[in-house]
């Protein structure tokens, strides 16, 4: 169930714990606090006491004289205040707070910074994200959780407005978020393609989208042989869904999402080991990225046209499974060997690669759980960024900042192309060699990729999944990405060249 974050004048007086925002300023010198009266009383002495520094995510519950416990939300500096530190203690704040159900936050402490509303918006995503659970498999357990969470603003009415519509928009957006989680939980052998495409359709539906979803013929027709190949060994049909959003008004450009939709990636013949697999149903992560940004993309109503393409399938290991050795003719007539059917990813990406650029878009930007290789490399914080042209993969590193979903930009060095290559085929879906793993992978989509058209590839194979909770992030699947495409359409440029 979701919170609700009413944005109102004065402290409501019925509630069983409030939320003080307090700087590293304030916490070295708590008596300097320009706190309200009782807060000052309450909350300074105490900060000291609790070894409080003002970080953001510290939270400390405190009891209070007038009897409804406060949680002193640390921000770091003033100067420092920004989106990520507001979100992180809203996170804080949820985790802290878990066991009550009414709750009031003072945002007087930050009045008259002008973005004061898109603070309070990152406040209240971080709130709501680190609030989720993946409950469908347990039985029910009898703990409260918060309902409502008041959003005190004594400033000027229009103030409170514009807190108000933002803040409307952050909780679209974190609902979508933790949606997307719950598909990427559901473990592979329920959400089946079949069952994934038809929970993208309904919300596609709900929201008033444009969608078509392919089922085996239809793949079949299209010459979708990337994801055919990677279905042989199934038992279960792949499903291939499109989603498009129309923005009201004139149209800034047009922009195709595409994202890995593997439902279960047992590494096929080449199989990966039991502990490989465990957290392999997160390997839709890509898919559910994109079917997350068009759940909420009404909310944020980017005036740019917007469609995803999502192939969906498992990687199994049946009768007749895709063998090393084989050769795919993709969407598009280029044929691969396939050396590792574990490199599954980037034969069904090559497909929706291709039938993106068919559409030709002014961008493209594709989301997936593709290389251990990157998780090596950067952790399971931060998503490596690729492709090709610069000032499309800035607007993403520009998005990637404001919203806290962190990229690291790696190269596509052409001359590591020549790893690909076979005497076979055009081309080959492993290098070989155990090196640069996330770059050869990217090269080997950006051969799908139309002339021209600015691309980015996002590798989210350490990001899509958290071992442990951690901020906004909760164990499981992340549904990273969601945020940070959202601010790249409402921020959309068509890229120079
Ligand atoms: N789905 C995996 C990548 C992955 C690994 C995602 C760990 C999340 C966490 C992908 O399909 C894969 O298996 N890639 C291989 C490629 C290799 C065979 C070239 C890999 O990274 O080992
Ligand atoms: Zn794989
Ligand atoms: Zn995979």
């Amino acid at each position: 169930m979701s919170i609700a974050f009413p944005v109102v004048a004065s402290r409501p007086s019925e509630i069983e714990v409030r939320a003080v925002l307090l700087s590293a300023e304030v916490a070295k010198d708590p008596a300097a606090a320009a706190l309200g009266a009782g807060d000052q009383a309450s909350v300074s002495s105490v900060l000291a006491g609790a070894g409080f520094e003002g970080k953001p995510g510290e939270a400390v519950l405190l009891a209070s004289p007038d009897g409804v416990p406060v949680v002193a939300l640390g921000v770091g500096t003033l100067e420092e205040l920004d989106g990520q530190a507001a979100r992180r203690a809203g996170a804080a704040f949820a985790r802290t707070a878990k066991r009550f159900k009414t709750a009031a936050v003072d945002f007087s402490t930050l009045a008259g910074r002008s973005e004061l509303d898109s603070l309070a918006a990152a406040w209240v995503e971080g709130a709501t994200l680190a609030s989720y659970r993946y409950r469908a498999y347990k039985a029910e357990v009898a703990t409260a959780n918060l309902e409502t969470v008041s959003l005190v603003h004594s400033g000027a009415e229009d103030e409170r407005a514009k807190v108000e519509a933002a803040t409307k928009v952050a909780q679209s957006v974190a609902e979508a978020v933790c949606w997307a989680r719950d598909l990427v939980n559901e473990p592979g052998g329920s959400m089946t393609p079949t069952a994934l495409a038809e929970a993208a359709a309904e919300m596609a539906k709900r929201e008033g989208l444009e969608v078509t979803v392919l089922d085996a013929k239809a793949i079949e027709k299209e010459k979708l042989g990337g994801l055919m190949g990677v279905n042989r060994g199934s038992a279960q049909e792949p499903r291939f869904v499109k989603i498009s959003y129309t923005p009201k008004g004139e149209a800034k450009g047009k922009v195709a999402l595409v994202g890995k939709g593997i439902t279960f990636d047992s590494g096929g013949l080449s199989l990966k080991t039991g502990e490989g697999m465990m957290t392999m149903k997160c390997d839709m992560g890509g898919a559910a990225a994109v079917f997350g940004t068009m759940a909420a993309i009404s909310a944020v109503a980017p005036s740019v046209a917007v469609t995803g393409y999502t192939p969906l399938t498992d990687n199994m290991t049946g009768g007749d499974a895709t063998r090393p050795g084989d050769v795919l003719t993709m969407r598009g007539g280029k044929t691969v060997e396939v050396l590792n059917t574990d490199a599954e990813g980037r034969l069904v990406l090559a497909d929706a690669l291709v039938m993106a650029s068919e559409d030709e878009p002014d961008a493209i930007v594709d989301l997936a759980t593709l290389t251990g290789a990157c998780v090596v490399a950067l952790g399971t914080g931060i998503a490596g960024l690729m492709g090709r042209n610069d000032s499309w993969l800035s607007q993403v590193e520009a998005a990637s900042k404001r919203t806290g979903e962190r990229v690291w930009r790696l190269p596509l060095p052409a001359d590591y192309r020549a790893s690909l290559d076979t005497p076979v085929a055009d081309l080959k879906n492993i290098s070989g060699g155990r090196d640069a793993g996330t770059l050869t992978a990217g090269l080997f989509l950006q051969e799908f990729v139309g002339e021209g058209i600015p691309w980015a590839h996002i590798d989210i194979a350490g990001t899509g999944w958290a071992g442990k909770d951690s901020h906004e992030y909760t164990t499981g699947g992340t549904g990273f990405g969601i945020r940070l495409v959202l601010d790249l359409l409402a921020n959309f440029e068509r890229p120079t060249s």
